[in-house]
């Protein structure tokens, strides 16, 4: 056992395919590098409780949102034998919550790969998004695996629920995506559980929706493989317009969208759950990016990031 160790992860985008990976479909999802999450587990040396100081307090004092987070906690402690070892867990996180950013899987994985470290146990890739899920049932409900896979992904992914996670290569060496958070909540239990009313109650205009969004992810990887980026654009927008149909796009969204487009964007979409949350857009160049985000700040973005597409690293293939 470590004295101090630390696990890594980050926000991740949807690019494609929210919604309808839950149903099966494929989805495009990218991490970006610059919005992490760093979970740090110190031993402390004459301490007799476990402290968990990102929130504030012993960890069976979790606020009730972090049910998930406390409950993954708990049983890396079972798991590690760990009842009696006095440490501090404090997490580190660049993500705002409840903005489709996937806040609660980065943690997840962040707390997972510390655990591991701290313990000096090699931890699979599997292994890790098995852990992760415990965390993202209890705060999601029935979650696709997208975001833990994404969060613990140095690469873009291509997915596909229970099927396929596989890292993809692509070159667009100008071209970013710009994000822009509304600073509205959106929560992705109530999003997933409207959108599963929808295709329930009206399968016939539902269903064709969920459908569609999975071919436009198909699409985009086809795009992607030649480099076109105003067909990425394109599908960007017939997707915000499908996404807007099965109920989870907003007024404010809604704008965003066409603010973006206004100022160049290729296309542009809401990204995540829906409700609320980020928008993304996808700029040809770094001029256009920087006015698509001083365009979106002053139409009331919180806060925006410009995420290029030129750092991307194949993996070394640790979990
Ligand atoms: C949430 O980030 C993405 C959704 O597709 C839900 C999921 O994949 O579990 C809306």
């Amino acid at each position: 056992m470590k004295n101090k160790a630390t696990g890594k992860s980050y926000a991740k985008i949807i690019w494609f395919g929210e919604h309808n990976v839950v149903y099966g479909k494929p989805a495009i999802a990218i991490p970006i590098y610059s919005v992490d999450v760093t979970a740090t587990i110190e031993k402390i040396q004459n301490g007799q409780e476990i402290h968990c100081r990102y929130f504030d307090g012993p960890i069976n004092e979790m606020a009730d949102n972090l049910l998930g987070v406390k409950t993954l906690t708990n049983h890396l402690i079972s798991l590690f034998g760990a009842q009696n070892i006095a440490f501090d867990l404090n997490i580190q996180s660049k993500l705002p919550a409840e903005r489709g950013m996937g806040s609660s899987a980065a943690t997840a994985i962040a707390i997972v790969r510390a655990f591991f470290d701290f313990f000096e146990v090699n931890l699979t890739r599997s292994q890790l998004l098995k852990l992760a899920n415990i965390e993202e049932k209890i705060t999601h409900g029935n979650p696709s695996g997208l975001d833990s896979a994404t969060a613990s992904s140095n690469m873009p992914i291509w997915f596909v629920k229970n099927e396929i996670n596989e890292q993809i290569d692509f070159n667009l060496p100008t071209s970013s995506l710009v994000i822009a958070d509304s600073g509205i909540e959106g929560k992705t239990s109530e999003a997933v559980s409207l959108v599963h009313d929808n295709v329930v109650d009206e399968p016939e205009t539902a269903q064709p929706l969920i459908n569609e969004l999975g071919k436009i992810a198909e699409s985009a990887r086809e795009a992607l493989a030649t480099t076109d980026d105003e067909l990425l654009g394109k599908l960007m927008n017939q997707s915000q317009h499908d996404l807007a149909e099965l109920g989870v796009s907003n007024h404010t969204l809604d704008t965003f969208c066409q603010i973006a487009c206004d100022n160049h964007a290729l296309g542009a979409k809401l990204t995540g759950s829906g409700l609320g949350g980020c928008v993304i857009a996808l700029a040809k160049n770094q001029t256009d990016a920087q006015q698509i985000s001083t365009a979106l700040r002053k139409a009331g973005a919180t806060q925006t990031w410009i995420q290029s597409f030129k750092n991307y690293q194949f993996s070394t293939g640790e979990a």
